[in-house]
């Protein structure tokens, strides 16, 4: 048997099935053919965003946007209908005129936000959903300021269904050697005979808590992925490009490189702390990894979220049930008494003694032409952060 192939049965994806929805060269033909009769359906980057997730396994075992009876359970039991863990709703919204539009049984033309063809969903159902009880649910928050909350108000009535196919897996247009797909990154952690891999989510350029808590993950399995998030994120967080350089920085100086592997993930971000960690989780292990890094205020935003939330969530469920095991870090700081990076586990320190800076914070700092300390950031890392403020102001 092949290393891949045992590393398949050893590490399943969710649900047992690595599912490929890339179209194959004669399905493709065949949907070109069709292209300019079938009834059109544009997607924002989100949705297109989850449509390659879906094609290219990431979110196995969904083969496609969800069906009603999927999606409530979704929302309400963080379970899909037949009972496997799932806990972020993932649909095709569109408007009431739209959807009467569609003929249920008709294959859709969908094409991304500029308007170019890239998948095709066969219609199975339409039907309008309740968008407080999603915001309450997934969100824990009603409030329309939470970003992930707002996306869900402005979104279309109705949710398309059915399964879908991506025309072509394109590379990406920024960052194509990071381009890992599920099915690739599976096989490359066989060649390189990791049987345990943590797989690190992240949104923020990385700073000396993010490097030591991967460290401290990495110091009790075999291989390190490193996962950044390049989909949609909200106006205000750091570009993907800008955070990409940093990690390439600290890759190249910081990083043993045979232990480590970056890949992007294409998805976009929600916001939604503890649930968005569980997804984040099999997501995760749709790629390959046995284990996942989930620190302080996971997938959080402004303090809608407990410090602790998104850790505690896991224990909702059954051990192995999620078949990723997560590894739970406290809040990281440096720590001036031990002069070292530690949590309040492993440091006897009093909070005057621990440096540890927000996001918005840096940003201020480095607005003011201020770099962060040595303390919180690697040197080389706080000079990209200024230099990339620096032409954003020009
Ligand atoms: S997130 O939205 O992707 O969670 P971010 O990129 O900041 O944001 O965090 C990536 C991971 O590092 C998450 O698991 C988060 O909980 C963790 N993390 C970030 N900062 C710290 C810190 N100071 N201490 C412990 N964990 C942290």
């Amino acid at each position: 048997m092949s290393a891949a192939k045992q590393y398949q049965e050893t590490i399943p994806a969710h649900g047992g099935t690595l599912i490929n929805r890339i179209a194959t060269e004669e399905q493709k033909q065949t949907f070109l053919d069709k292209a300019d009769s079938l009834p059109r359906v544009e997607m924002d980057d989100r949705t297109f965003s989850d449509l390659v997730l879906i094609a290219i396994g990431g979110f196995s075992p969904l083969t496609g946007f969800m069906e009603e009876a999927d999606y409530k359970s979704v929302v309400t039991d963080m379970r899909l209908s037949d009972g496997l863990p799932w806990s972020i709703p993932i649909t095709l919204n569109v408007t009431e005129d739209v959807a009467d539009s569609l003929e249920i049984g008709s294959l859709v033309r969908l094409d991304d936000s500029t308007g170019r063809f890239v998948g095709v969903l066969e219609l199975t159902q339409k039907y309008q959903y309740d968008k407080l009880k999603e915001a309450l649910h997934v969100y824990r928050t009603n409030e329309e300021k939470h970003p992930g909350v707002a996306v869900v108000y402005q979104q279309g009535d109705v949710n398309l269904a059915g399964p879908v196919w991506l025309l072509q897996r394109d590379p990406h247009p920024s960052f194509p050697r990071y381009q890992i797909d599920p099915a690739e990154s599976r096989e490359l952690f066989a060649e390189k005979g990791w049987k345990t891999v943590v797989g690190f989510q992240t949104r923020n350029p990385i700073h000396r808590a993010h490097e030591y808590i991967q460290k401290c993950a990495l110091e009790t399995v075999d291989g390190l992925f490193l996962h950044p998030l390049v989909g949609a994120t909200k106006s205000d967080d750091i570009p993907a490009d800008v955070r990409m350089r940093c990690y390439e920085i600290m890759l190249d100086r910081y990083f043993p490189r045979d232990r480590v592997m970056m890949a992007i993930n294409p998805a976009a971000m929600r916001y939604a702390g503890p649930r968005e960690a569980i997804f984040h989780a099999l997501v995760r292990k749709n790629y390959g990894c046995t284990h996942f890094i989930v620190g302080r205020d996971h997938a959080g935003v402004g303090d809608y979220y407990g410090t602790y939330d998104a850790q505690h969530i896991f224990d909702e469920f059954e051990p192995g049930e999620l078949g990723i095991v997560p590894m739970k870090f406290e809040h990281a700081f440096y720590c001036t008494r031990t002069q070292s990076m530690a949590t309040s586990k492993t440091s006897p320190s009093t909070p005057e003694e621990r440096i540890h800076l927000s996001g918005t914070k840096v940003r201020e700092m480095l607005r003011r032409g201020q770099l962060p300390p040595p303390e919180f950031s690697r040197p080389e890392v706080a000079t990209e952060l200024a230099n990339a403020m620096h032409k954003g102001k020009e």
